[in-house]
């Protein structure tokens, strides 16, 4: 049976919120304990006595008043923002079944069958921004009701940035594929540290277009007043995806796949065993310092495998399906750190992926360097190491200096010929030796039909 973690209204940590807490509580216990002496089953002992039906309007009227809407980021948790129940919406805690997403619903049993409500339409400040929970018929006064889905996303950095985007919208398709794909969203309200946010990137935009079979609508909540909104049914995610079973992951990256090269019109077509190469640049920050001599190095290596097909791609000028066509065609990916790079779940399963970094990285850039090797293996892919520049900008502290990374974070990238060349013979030998259980692999992982199964 799945783990149910039922929301905590009464916290024993001390704030200013107690009192009114207390009094809701208070209340709620006064009205559940009049509903059931209404539907207590002493009346049906008892036929000549009849049941209401109705609750009295002036207990509606009190219902309606006693929704007690809470701030959207909790200062109280800003030194622990994303572990737990974070703070975001800190007073309800998430479903979560083994090895699946975490999420909340709403209404659900944990809900006691209560919409989601809020009052968010702040862009500046999250804690200015609230929720509330209300039955269906005793939502607040002067309350917008939404009718469908809807999703209501939390993240902590951005909607722009691929990997981040990706990142915060994961949990959906997840939650979607759990549901067979039968549930499409008919709104999306995108939330940063509480503070509502109308930006979706284009690149993440349309994986979700491809993903949900239709235009994603993000909901600034402006058409409803000043009031709060109520959504017949909402699902709230927080936590990427945090908790979720490697293989559970895979399946997710499987679909986005899949749904992404129907979406683009992207066949299997032209795959016939050739192995794809594919250096991947960008521009400006961490790119290479001389593309031309890289180019060079990789290419050579290509040519001396019999099928080994280079190509070179530029991600700053390629639109969401350019990147899904040359992902497609691609079994060795070789690219520079960077958001580009989170294309490489749209390559097929089990395919290759050499990194690159600047000088200085190792040490100072923080756990978050490893996140494309993070990727690779919650989608299936092989990530080969990365190499990092023993060269770079000079930096006037000492090298572990935090002060530092400002010097190597927009660092470009230099080569080193022998060691390219060795690595890139290393990785093309792996693939072609693996070429023919990878190509019978590929021909079952390209049907047209998106596996959806849960
Ligand atoms: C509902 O809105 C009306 C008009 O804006 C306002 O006069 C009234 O006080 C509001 N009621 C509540 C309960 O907020
Ligand atoms: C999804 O499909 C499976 C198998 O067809 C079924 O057992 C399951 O109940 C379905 N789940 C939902 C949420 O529809
Ligand atoms: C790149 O390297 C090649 C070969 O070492 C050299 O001829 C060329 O000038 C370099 N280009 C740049 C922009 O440094
Ligand atoms: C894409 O950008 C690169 C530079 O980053 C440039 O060399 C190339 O010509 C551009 N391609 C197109 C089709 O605009
Ligand atoms: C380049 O790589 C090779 C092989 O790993 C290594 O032996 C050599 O020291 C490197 N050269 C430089 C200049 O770092
Ligand atoms: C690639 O694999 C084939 C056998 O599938 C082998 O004959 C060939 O030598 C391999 N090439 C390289 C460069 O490893
Ligand atoms: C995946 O790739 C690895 C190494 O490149 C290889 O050992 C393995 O057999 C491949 N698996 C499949 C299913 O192709």
């Amino acid at each position: 049976m799945p783990h149910i973690h039922t929301h905590h209204l009464l916290k024993t940590h001390h704030n200013t919120h107690n009192l009114s807490v207390f009094i809701i509580f208070i209340l709620f216990i006064a009205f559940f304990t009049f509903f059931t002496i209404l539907i207590n089953p002493i009346n049906i002992n008892n036929p000549n006595k009849s049941i209401p039906t109705t609750i009295p309007d002036h207990i509606i009227h009190k219902l309606r008043l006693s929704v007690t809407f809470l701030p959207l980021k909790d200062l109280r948790f800003s030194h622990i923002p994303l572990q737990g129940h974070t703070w975001f919406m800190s007073s309800l805690y998430d479903t979560h079944q083994q090895g699946q997403v975490q999420f909340q619903k709403f209404p659900s049993q944990s809900s006691q069958n209560r919409l989601l409500c809020l009052m968010g339409r702040d862009t500046h400040d999250g804690s200015w921004n609230s929720y509330a929970l209300a039955w269906p018929d005793a939502l607040p006064y002067n309350s917008t009701f939404m009718p469908g889905l809807t999703f209501v996303s939390y993240n902590h950095y951005s909607y722009e940035n691929l990997w981040h985007g990706l990142s915060a919208l994961v949990p959906f398709v997840a939650w979607h594929r759990m549901n067979n794909c039968s549930r499409r969203p008919a709104r999306w309200v995108l939330y940063h540290w509480g503070e509502l946010r109308l930006g979706l990137g284009p690149w993440v935009r349309s994986l979700m277009e491809a993903t949900f079979d239709g235009p994603v609508n993000v909901e600034g909540l402006g058409g409803a007043g000043d009031g709060p909104v109520c959504f017949e049914e909402a699902v709230v995610m927080r936590h990427n995806e945090g908790g979720m079973w490697r293989e559970k992951r895979m399946e997710v990256y499987d679909l986005m796949r899949c749904k992404a090269r129907i979406y683009c019109g992207v066949g299997s077509e032209g795959r016939d065993g050739s192995i794809g190469m594919t250096l991947f640049l960008r521009r400006g920050a961490r790119s290479f310092k001389n593309q031309s001599v890289v180019e060079e190095i990789f290419r050579r290596e290509c040519g001396k495998v019999e099928g080994c097909r280079f190509m070179v791609a530029h991600s700053n000028n390629l639109t969401f399906c350019d990147q899904v066509k040359v992902m497609s065609k691609t079994d060795i990916l070789i690219s520079p750190h960077g958001a580009q790079l989170t294309n490489l779940f749209l390559m097929d399963r089990n395919s290759s992926v050499m990194e690159f970094f600047p000088k200085g990285w190792l040490k100072l850039a923080g756990v978050g360097q490893y996140v494309y090797h993070w990727i690779a293996s919650w989608s299936g892919m092989n990530h080969h190491g990365a190499w990092r520049d023993p060269n770079g900008d000079h930096c006037p502290y000492n090298e572990d200096d935090r002060r530092c990374m400002s010097i190597y974070k927009s660092g470009r990238i230099g080569h080193n010929r022998t060691y390219f060349a060795e690595w890139a013979r290393n990785v093309l030998a792996l693939v072609n030796s693996t070429k023919m259980v990878q190509t019978s692999f590929k021909s079952t992982s390209s049907s047209p039909i998106c596996n959806c199964a849960s």
